[in-house]
């Protein structure tokens, strides 16, 4: 490769997004500069060279706010704070200001269904009894039985266990997630006001945009007579299902929209919707609305050419009606990592199942392939990035991480493990364990105290600074990957070039850049244009690329 095409193109425009790489970051399990074992915003201070050498545009922060940790952090009891834990609202901007000198953009995770049941609005609802203005803040309910002693309804919360909590004087509050997650009653106008406060209390300190946490269910339809959970799951997503999706919370949405347009340049949001269909998830990506929303189809694919088409196909052209640019996502901490979805073997279809299936069959060597997982984590991960839009990574994928599968029991922390929810009974704590910095060292240059989630010996070998050092590593290819990436992206189009493979798909992007991946196992011919490659995750050997590869060709005249 040519040092000229390793030109940064800096995006400082309103449109920054719309192609941006997008780094998650799990402050927790980041880097720990205090020594307690809980990453913190001082130690995400300490690595921002090394995510201004990643070279991606923007960062993304899970939730830093004061937290009792019930659902790692998603449990917010102040919304306009840092966790003491994590740092002060002086290291906060001090660490926006240094990653902005590096051109990089801070988006921050908004939890705007459910509190936690430590903030002071839910203490003073509890405090304030049956009727109150503070309940009307959440939603409370009597219970059924002669003495209300059975739930509102039979619901069952994300997490398992049912969905009503009783208080002490035998009213029953609602809790889509964890017990401590009280959900907000987003009937109450002084809700909306108290989110308007906090999207400008941090756009206020520089915050460029917002990810917003199960944005398709904070309005409700909670008229009696309620119905079952069996009625529940029966009722179409159409936007009038009682819980989900409905159509009245893009009036919410609306509103914050015209927040986000007070600054310059306006501030970004991107919704996180599991909705039905593409079309119910444009609406969140409206711009009168969100502006973007995650479209976790790429991520619930396997590793597999006709699902990878049809998916890139369905979402351009749905992003065009929407007129948002499309986003890509192959982990974020909530899935088994995809290096390790992809090296299982195949089970009913469905790769993110397996997560579960593949402890309770023996533990993790038993039936996983580490290797071809890792080679397809690489060939599904340049061609996302090669796709227009904007692609959004999770730390540690760049380290060409497994999820971690060693985990006792009583070391675990995701209530989903507790509760035996749909989380699968492994929960999401083997793709949040904190990140190795250093082959030796305590908890692996985490941080000079241990780690607050066990680290498995194997880490020593993708540690940062091992992998910097190897040109071959997952580290130095996504470094280049996201450098190059600047110069490919342009308009956001493709146009797919057929291969005469069914497992082979190539698309070339309308500035002359291509992109090849070969999903099969027989190698493909690249023909003259193996001369224009000028990244691969295998070597290119007689102009074939071989299975689990991606090739980048550069439009010619780029190439020496
Ligand atoms: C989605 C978040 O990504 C997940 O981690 C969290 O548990 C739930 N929302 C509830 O806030
Ligand atoms: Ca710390």
């Amino acid at each position: 490769m040519t040092d000229a095409l390793l030109v940064e193109t800096p995006t400082t425009d309103a449109t920054w997004w719309r192609q941006a790489a997008v780094y998650q970051i799990y402050p927790r399990s980041f880097a720990d500069a205090n020594g307690d074992g809980i990453g913190d915003i001082p130690g995400i201070l300490s690595r921002v060279d090394y995510l201004a050498d990643l070279g991606i545009d923007a960062v993304w922060l899970s939730p830093f706010y004061p937290s009792a940790l019930a659902d790692g952090g998603y449990d917010v009891a102040d919304y306009r704070n840092v966790d003491p834990r994590l740092g002060t609202l002086e290291d906060f901007d001090a660490m926006v200001a240094a990653l902005h000198t590096r051109g990089i953009k801070v988006v921050v995770d908004i939890v705007p269904n459910h509190t936690s049941d430590l903030h002071e609005w839910f203490q003073e609802a509890l405090a304030a009894g049956r009727g109150s203005a503070a309940r009307d803040r959440y939603i409370f309910r009597e219970g059924r039985g002669e003495n209300g002693e059975e739930p509102p309804t039979d619901w069952e919360s994300v997490f398992g266990g049912p969905a009503w909590e009783r208080v002490e004087d035998g009213q029953w509050y609602f809790h889509n997630f964890a017990v401590e997650q009280p959900d907000l009653n987003w009937d109450n106008p002084e809700v909306h006001e108290d989110f308007l406060k906090t999207l400008r209390f941090w756009s206020d300190r520089g915050v460029d945009g917002f990810r917003i946490d199960v944005a398709h269910m904070l309005t409700k339809d909670l008229t009696d007579p309620l119905p079952s959970r069996a009625e529940l799951e029966r009722l179409p997503q159409d936007g009038k299902h009682p819980l989900i999706d409905r159509d009245d919370v893009h009036e919410i949405y609306a509103e914050w929209r015209k927040v986000f347009n007070e600054y310059q340049p306006p501030r970004t949001a991107v919704a996180e919707a599991w909705v039905k269909t593409p079309e119910r998830r444009a609406r969140y990506a409206s711009a009168e609305g969100l502006g973007q929303a995650f479209n976790f189809d790429l991520l619930i694919a396997d590793f597999d050419a006709t699902q990878f088409r049809t998916v890139i196909t369905e979402n351009l052209a749905q992003s065009k009606l929407s007129g948002s640019s499309t986003t890509w996502v192959l982990s974020n901490h909530d899935v088994t990592r995809h290096a390790t979805r992809y090296g299982l073997p195949p089970l009913n279809g469905s790769l993110v199942k397996q997560g579960t299936e593949w402890v309770e069959a023996g533990g993790p060597e038993e039936g996983i392939d580490r290797a071809q997982g890792l080679r397809r984590a690489h060939a599904a991960t340049l061609l996302m990035l090669g796709l227009p839009g904007s692609s959004y990574l999770y730390q540690g994928e760049e380290l060409g991480l497994h999820e971690v599968a060693e985990i006792a029991p009583e070391q675990r922390q995701d209530p989903g493990f507790f509760r035996g929810s749909e989380y699968d009974r492994l929960g999401r704590d083997g793709c949040r364990v904190p990140l190795p910095w250093t082959a030796d060292g305590e908890s692996f240059g985490f941080g000079a105290g241990g780690a607050h989630l066990p680290q498995p010996a194997w880490f020593a070998a993708h540690a940062a600074e091992v992998e910097a050092a190897d040109p071959a590593s997952t580290l130095s290819l996504y470094r280049q990957a996201l450098r190059l990436r600047h110069r490919l992206q342009s308009e956001e189009e493709l146009e797919w070039i057929e291969t005469g493979r069914p497992d082979v798909l190539r698309f070339a992007r309308p500035n002359g850049w291509q992109i090849v991946t070969n999903f099969g196992a027989e190698p493909f011919d690249l023909g003259a244009d193996a001369e224009g490659v000028v990244l691969s995750n295998l070597e290119i050997t007689g102009g074939a690329l071989p299975g689990d590869a991606t090739a980048w060709i550069a439009p010619a005249g780029l190439v020496d």
